[in-house]
Protein backbone atom coordinates (compact mmCIF):
# COMPACT_ATOMS: atom_id res chain seq x y z
CA UNK A 1 0.00 0.00 0.00
CA UNK A 2 1.11 3.67 -0.79
CA UNK A 3 3.43 4.49 2.19
CA UNK A 4 0.90 7.72 2.73
CA UNK A 5 -1.96 5.85 2.77
CA UNK A 6 -0.39 3.74 5.38
CA UNK A 7 0.89 6.17 7.36
CA UNK A 8 -3.00 7.78 7.52
CA UNK A 9 -4.55 4.68 8.23
CA UNK A 10 -2.04 4.45 11.28
CA UNK A 11 -3.61 7.79 12.41
CA UNK A 12 -7.23 6.77 12.21
CA UNK A 13 -6.25 3.74 14.35
CA UNK A 14 -5.07 5.64 17.01
CA UNK A 15 -7.51 8.36 16.79
CA UNK A 16 -10.02 5.62 17.39
CA UNK A 17 -8.11 3.36 19.48
CA UNK A 18 -7.83 6.56 22.01
CA UNK A 19 -11.61 6.60 22.29
CA UNK A 20 -11.85 2.65 22.92
CA UNK A 21 -13.40 2.93 19.53
CA UNK A 22 -12.78 0.32 16.65
CA UNK A 23 -11.83 1.58 13.46
CA UNK A 24 -12.68 -1.01 10.90
CA UNK A 25 -16.36 -0.47 11.97
CA UNK A 26 -15.75 2.89 11.32
CA UNK A 27 -14.43 2.37 7.75
CA UNK A 28 -17.55 0.63 6.83
CA UNK A 29 -19.25 3.24 7.80
CA UNK A 30 -17.81 5.41 5.35
CA UNK A 31 -18.48 3.04 2.98
CA UNK A 32 -22.04 3.19 3.38
CA UNK A 33 -22.14 6.97 3.76
CA UNK A 34 -23.31 9.34 0.79
CA UNK A 35 -21.03 12.00 -0.88
CA UNK A 36 -21.75 15.26 0.89
CA UNK A 37 -23.80 17.60 -1.34
CA UNK A 38 -23.71 21.41 -1.53
CA UNK A 39 -27.06 21.61 -0.97
CA UNK A 40 -26.99 19.78 2.47
CA UNK A 41 -24.06 21.04 3.32
CA UNK A 42 -25.59 24.99 2.78
CA UNK A 43 -29.00 23.86 4.09
CA UNK A 44 -30.40 25.61 1.34
CA UNK A 45 -33.79 24.25 1.06
CA UNK A 46 -34.12 25.23 4.72
CA UNK A 47 -32.30 28.86 3.60
CA UNK A 48 -35.07 29.47 1.26
CA UNK A 49 -37.69 28.53 3.05
CA UNK A 50 -37.13 31.16 5.64
CA UNK A 51 -38.30 34.45 3.82
CA UNK A 52 -41.93 34.80 4.39
CA UNK A 53 -43.83 37.76 3.48
CA UNK A 54 -46.74 39.11 5.62
CA UNK A 55 -48.21 40.64 2.32
CA UNK A 56 -48.56 40.00 -1.18
CA UNK A 57 -46.33 43.11 -1.98
CA UNK A 58 -43.41 41.77 -4.12
CA UNK A 59 -41.33 44.16 -2.70
CA UNK A 60 -41.30 42.43 0.81
CA UNK A 61 -39.34 39.65 0.10
CA UNK A 62 -36.57 42.47 -0.72
CA UNK A 63 -37.25 43.67 2.77
CA UNK A 64 -37.27 40.50 4.57
CA UNK A 65 -34.26 39.26 2.58
CA UNK A 66 -32.04 42.08 2.81
CA UNK A 67 -32.87 41.94 7.23
CA UNK A 68 -31.64 38.06 7.03
CA UNK A 69 -28.29 38.58 5.00
CA UNK A 70 -27.90 41.48 7.48
CA UNK A 71 -28.09 39.24 10.45
CA UNK A 72 -25.71 36.34 8.96
CA UNK A 73 -23.61 39.55 8.65
CA UNK A 74 -24.01 40.33 12.29
CA UNK A 75 -23.12 36.53 13.04
CA UNK A 76 -19.68 36.81 11.49
CA UNK A 77 -18.80 39.85 12.68
CA UNK A 78 -19.65 38.54 16.86
CA UNK A 79 -17.75 35.60 15.91
CA UNK A 80 -14.50 37.71 14.83
CA UNK A 81 -15.21 39.58 18.27
CA UNK A 82 -15.81 36.54 20.09
CA UNK A 83 -12.09 35.48 18.98
CA UNK A 84 -10.46 38.41 19.55
CA UNK A 85 -12.04 38.68 23.17
CA UNK A 86 -10.83 34.72 24.29
CA UNK A 87 -7.39 34.59 22.71
CA UNK A 88 -4.46 34.02 24.94
CA UNK A 89 -2.23 35.75 24.58
CA UNK A 90 -3.33 38.73 22.22
CA UNK A 91 -1.75 40.14 19.50
CA UNK A 92 -1.94 43.10 17.91
CA UNK A 93 -1.44 41.61 14.45
CA UNK A 94 -4.22 39.55 15.01
CA UNK A 95 -6.14 41.90 16.45
CA UNK A 96 -5.83 44.10 13.88
CA UNK A 97 -6.52 41.15 11.11
CA UNK A 98 -10.15 40.60 12.77
CA UNK A 99 -10.77 44.03 13.06
CA UNK A 100 -10.00 43.93 8.76
CA UNK A 101 -12.46 41.14 8.69
CA UNK A 102 -14.98 42.99 10.63
CA UNK A 103 -14.46 46.58 8.79
CA UNK A 104 -15.08 44.47 5.23
CA UNK A 105 -18.03 43.08 6.85
CA UNK A 106 -19.55 46.59 7.66
CA UNK A 107 -18.04 48.40 4.30
CA UNK A 108 -20.31 45.48 2.39
CA UNK A 109 -23.38 46.53 4.70
CA UNK A 110 -23.01 49.92 4.45
CA UNK A 111 -22.11 50.01 0.41
CA UNK A 112 -25.51 47.63 0.58
CA UNK A 113 -27.86 49.45 1.73
CA UNK A 114 -28.84 50.77 -1.29
CA UNK A 115 -31.33 47.91 -1.49
CA UNK A 116 -33.29 49.37 0.68
CA UNK A 117 -32.62 52.83 0.16
CA UNK A 118 -33.21 52.89 -3.50
CA UNK A 119 -34.38 49.13 -4.25
CA UNK A 120 -37.99 48.79 -3.19
CA UNK A 121 -41.04 50.89 -4.39
CA UNK A 122 -42.03 53.62 -1.67
CA UNK A 123 -45.79 52.74 -2.28
CA UNK A 124 -45.56 49.20 -1.72
CA UNK A 125 -42.78 49.88 1.57
CA UNK A 126 -45.55 51.94 2.88
CA UNK A 127 -48.37 49.40 2.68
CA UNK A 128 -46.59 46.48 3.49
CA UNK A 129 -44.77 48.24 6.21
CA UNK A 130 -48.13 48.10 8.23
CA UNK A 131 -48.59 44.76 8.48
CA UNK A 132 -45.25 44.25 10.07
CA UNK A 133 -46.32 46.64 12.93
CA UNK A 134 -44.93 47.02 16.00
CA UNK A 135 -41.73 44.40 14.71
CA UNK A 136 -38.42 46.83 14.01
CA UNK A 137 -35.16 47.01 12.96
CA UNK A 138 -34.93 48.70 16.21
CA UNK A 139 -35.20 44.78 18.05
CA UNK A 140 -32.10 43.44 16.20
CA UNK A 141 -30.65 41.70 19.39
CA UNK A 142 -27.39 41.17 17.50
CA UNK A 143 -26.87 45.02 16.63
CA UNK A 144 -27.01 45.25 20.42
CA UNK A 145 -24.78 43.01 21.31
CA UNK A 146 -22.39 44.12 18.46
CA UNK A 147 -22.48 47.15 20.44
CA UNK A 148 -22.29 45.40 24.09
CA UNK A 149 -19.00 43.64 22.55
CA UNK A 150 -17.21 46.64 21.17
CA UNK A 151 -16.78 48.81 24.12
CA UNK A 152 -17.07 49.48 27.78
CA UNK A 153 -20.38 49.70 28.76
CA UNK A 154 -20.18 53.27 30.07
CA UNK A 155 -19.67 54.11 26.26
CA UNK A 156 -23.56 53.17 25.68
CA UNK A 157 -24.83 55.48 28.32
CA UNK A 158 -26.92 58.55 28.55
CA UNK A 159 -27.17 60.66 31.55
CA UNK A 160 -26.01 57.61 33.78
CA UNK A 161 -25.50 58.52 37.15
CA UNK A 162 -21.42 58.12 38.48
CA UNK A 163 -22.94 55.10 40.64
CA UNK A 164 -24.09 52.95 40.97
CA UNK A 165 -21.34 50.50 39.40
CA UNK A 166 -24.19 47.55 38.64
CA UNK A 167 -24.75 46.84 34.85
CA UNK A 168 -28.02 45.77 35.83
CA UNK A 169 -28.66 49.31 37.68
CA UNK A 170 -27.35 51.03 34.39
CA UNK A 171 -29.00 49.33 31.63
CA UNK A 172 -31.84 51.86 31.67
CA UNK A 173 -29.73 54.44 30.77
CA UNK A 174 -28.56 52.43 27.86
CA UNK A 175 -28.59 55.34 24.83
CA UNK A 176 -31.10 53.30 22.63
CA UNK A 177 -33.63 53.55 25.25
CA UNK A 178 -33.49 57.24 23.75
CA UNK A 179 -35.09 55.76 20.87
CA UNK A 180 -38.63 54.14 19.88
CA UNK A 181 -40.45 56.83 21.98
CA UNK A 182 -44.02 58.11 20.90
CA UNK A 183 -44.11 61.39 19.96
CA UNK A 184 -47.71 61.76 20.76
CA UNK A 185 -47.22 60.49 24.15
CA UNK A 186 -43.61 60.57 24.88
CA UNK A 187 -44.16 56.82 26.30
CA UNK A 188 -41.82 53.78 25.09
CA UNK A 189 -43.28 51.94 21.81
CA UNK A 190 -44.40 48.38 22.21
CA UNK A 191 -41.57 47.62 19.94
CA UNK A 192 -39.18 48.56 22.63
CA UNK A 193 -41.05 47.06 25.70
CA UNK A 194 -41.19 43.81 24.04
CA UNK A 195 -37.54 44.16 23.32
CA UNK A 196 -36.60 44.53 26.54
CA UNK A 197 -38.93 41.35 27.86
CA UNK A 198 -37.44 39.31 25.88
CA UNK A 199 -33.66 40.41 25.35
CA UNK A 200 -32.70 42.96 28.72
CA UNK A 201 -31.71 40.29 31.15
CA UNK A 202 -29.54 38.20 28.24
CA UNK A 203 -28.00 41.36 27.12
CA UNK A 204 -27.58 42.50 30.77
CA UNK A 205 -25.84 38.81 31.11
CA UNK A 206 -23.48 39.56 27.77
CA UNK A 207 -22.32 43.05 29.15
CA UNK A 208 -21.09 41.57 32.39
CA UNK A 209 -19.53 38.84 30.90
CA UNK A 210 -17.94 41.16 28.61
CA UNK A 211 -16.76 43.27 31.16
CA UNK A 212 -12.75 42.33 31.11
CA UNK A 213 -13.17 41.24 27.36
CA UNK A 214 -14.35 44.04 25.07
CA UNK A 215 -12.38 45.29 22.72
CA UNK A 216 -12.46 48.04 24.67
CA UNK A 217 -10.75 46.32 27.13
CA UNK A 218 -8.86 44.19 25.09
CA UNK A 219 -7.42 47.51 22.93
CA UNK A 220 -6.24 49.12 26.45
CA UNK A 221 -4.40 45.83 28.09
CA UNK A 222 -2.23 45.69 24.92
CA UNK A 223 -1.55 49.71 25.86
CA UNK A 224 -0.37 48.97 29.00
CA UNK A 225 2.17 46.49 27.74
CA UNK A 226 3.13 48.79 25.21
CA UNK A 227 1.82 46.84 22.27
CA UNK A 228 -0.07 48.87 20.06
CA UNK A 229 0.58 49.61 16.51
CA UNK A 230 -0.54 52.18 14.03
CA UNK A 231 -2.69 49.55 11.98
CA UNK A 232 -4.43 48.60 14.84
CA UNK A 233 -5.33 52.21 15.96
CA UNK A 234 -6.47 52.95 12.48
CA UNK A 235 -8.54 49.40 12.20
CA UNK A 236 -10.26 50.17 15.18
CA UNK A 237 -10.80 53.85 14.58
CA UNK A 238 -12.12 52.63 11.17
CA UNK A 239 -14.26 50.44 12.89
CA UNK A 240 -15.72 53.17 15.25
CA UNK A 241 -16.57 55.33 11.94
CA UNK A 242 -18.27 52.62 9.99
CA UNK A 243 -20.41 51.33 12.99
CA UNK A 244 -21.35 54.59 14.65
CA UNK A 245 -21.45 56.79 11.67
CA UNK A 246 -21.29 54.94 8.61
CA UNK A 247 -23.31 52.48 8.63
CA UNK A 248 -26.06 54.70 11.16
CA UNK A 249 -26.33 57.36 7.72
CA UNK A 250 -26.79 54.62 5.04
CA UNK A 251 -29.79 53.42 7.44
CA UNK A 252 -31.11 56.55 8.37
CA UNK A 253 -31.23 57.47 4.37
CA UNK A 254 -33.70 54.29 4.59
CA UNK A 255 -35.53 55.95 7.00
CA UNK A 256 -35.71 59.30 5.56
CA UNK A 257 -36.32 57.96 1.84
CA UNK A 258 -39.27 56.27 3.29
CA UNK A 259 -40.95 57.72 5.91
CA UNK A 260 -40.36 61.55 6.05
CA UNK A 261 -43.14 63.52 6.59
CA UNK A 262 -43.32 67.23 8.36
CA UNK A 263 -43.22 67.39 12.01
CA UNK A 264 -46.82 68.43 12.01
CA UNK A 265 -47.91 65.61 10.09
CA UNK A 266 -46.02 63.39 12.63
CA UNK A 267 -47.23 64.49 15.44
CA UNK A 268 -50.59 64.34 13.70
CA UNK A 269 -50.49 60.68 12.46
CA UNK A 270 -48.58 59.01 15.59
CA UNK A 271 -44.94 57.77 14.54
CA UNK A 272 -41.35 57.75 17.03
CA UNK A 273 -38.77 60.57 17.51
CA UNK A 274 -36.51 58.37 14.92
CA UNK A 275 -35.82 61.78 12.73
CA UNK A 276 -34.16 63.04 16.39
CA UNK A 277 -33.01 59.67 17.48
CA UNK A 278 -31.78 58.31 14.37
CA UNK A 279 -28.76 60.57 13.28
CA UNK A 280 -25.11 59.66 14.62
CA UNK A 281 -24.29 63.14 15.75
CA UNK A 282 -27.27 63.15 18.19
CA UNK A 283 -26.15 59.64 19.45
CA UNK A 284 -22.53 60.31 19.96
CA UNK A 285 -21.88 56.47 20.35
CA UNK A 286 -17.92 56.26 20.24
CA UNK A 287 -16.60 52.72 21.40
CA UNK A 288 -13.11 53.89 21.30
CA UNK A 289 -12.81 57.87 22.44
CA UNK A 290 -9.41 57.83 23.23
CA UNK A 291 -8.68 57.34 19.95
CA UNK A 292 -10.39 60.74 18.86
CA UNK A 293 -9.17 64.48 19.08
CA UNK A 294 -11.56 66.75 21.19
CA UNK A 295 -12.35 68.05 17.73
CA UNK A 296 -13.18 65.03 16.31
CA UNK A 297 -15.29 63.95 19.16
CA UNK A 298 -17.08 67.35 19.16
CA UNK A 299 -17.67 66.64 15.25
CA UNK A 300 -18.99 63.45 15.03
CA UNK A 301 -21.35 62.28 12.64
CA UNK A 302 -21.46 65.45 11.14
CA UNK A 303 -19.51 64.44 8.03
CA UNK A 304 -18.87 61.20 6.90
CA UNK A 305 -15.87 61.58 5.31
CA UNK A 306 -12.66 58.99 5.84
CA UNK A 307 -11.14 59.38 9.07
CA UNK A 308 -7.66 60.35 8.52
CA UNK A 309 -4.72 57.82 9.99
CA UNK A 310 -4.10 59.44 13.95
CA UNK A 311 -0.07 61.18 14.00
C1 LIG B 1 -36.35 50.65 4.41
C2 LIG B 1 -35.56 50.20 5.35
C3 LIG B 1 -35.58 50.65 6.79
C4 LIG B 1 -36.29 51.65 7.41
C5 LIG B 1 -37.28 52.63 6.78
C6 LIG B 1 -35.93 51.63 8.81
C7 LIG B 1 -36.46 52.47 9.77
C8 LIG B 1 -36.08 52.50 11.09
C9 LIG B 1 -36.59 53.41 12.08
C10 LIG B 1 -37.65 54.46 11.86
C11 LIG B 1 -35.94 53.13 13.25
C12 LIG B 1 -36.14 53.82 14.61
C13 LIG B 1 -36.94 52.92 15.49
C14 LIG B 1 -38.33 53.44 15.69
O1 LIG B 1 -38.55 54.64 15.55
O2 LIG B 1 -39.19 52.61 16.01
C15 LIG B 1 -35.02 52.07 12.99
C16 LIG B 1 -34.14 51.55 13.91
C17 LIG B 1 -33.25 50.55 13.65
N1 LIG B 1 -33.20 49.74 12.53
FE1 LIG B 1 -34.10 50.19 10.77
N2 LIG B 1 -35.00 50.64 9.01
C18 LIG B 1 -34.77 50.01 7.81
C19 LIG B 1 -33.93 48.94 7.58
C20 LIG B 1 -33.16 48.32 8.54
C21 LIG B 1 -32.30 47.20 8.30
C22 LIG B 1 -32.09 46.48 6.96
C23 LIG B 1 -31.73 46.87 9.48
C24 LIG B 1 -30.80 45.73 9.68
C25 LIG B 1 -30.89 44.90 10.70
C26 LIG B 1 -32.21 47.82 10.47
C27 LIG B 1 -31.83 47.87 11.79
C28 LIG B 1 -32.18 48.85 12.67
C29 LIG B 1 -31.53 49.08 13.94
C30 LIG B 1 -30.35 48.28 14.51
C31 LIG B 1 -32.18 50.14 14.54
C32 LIG B 1 -31.78 50.81 15.84
C33 LIG B 1 -30.76 51.90 15.46
C34 LIG B 1 -30.26 52.74 16.61
O3 LIG B 1 -30.59 52.47 17.76
O4 LIG B 1 -29.51 53.69 16.32
N3 LIG B 1 -33.09 48.69 9.85
N4 LIG B 1 -35.13 51.68 11.67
Amino acid sequence: MHESLTDKLNQLEQKFAAMGQDMASYLEGLLQADYLTYWDYIHLETLLSLQNPKTAYPDELIFVTYHQITELYFKLILHEVDQIAHIEPLTAAFFTARMGRINRYFQLLEESFSIMITGMEREQFLKFRMALLPSSGFQSVQFRQIEIVSTSFRHLLIGAPEEPEHIADLYEFMYWKRGATELATQQKTLTLRQFDQHNGAKLIRLAEDYQAKNLHHRYQQLERNGQITPDLVAALREYDWRVNVRWKLAHLRSAVQYLHKEPEDIRATGGTNWQTYLPPKQQQIIFFPELWSDDERQNWGQSAGIPSKPD
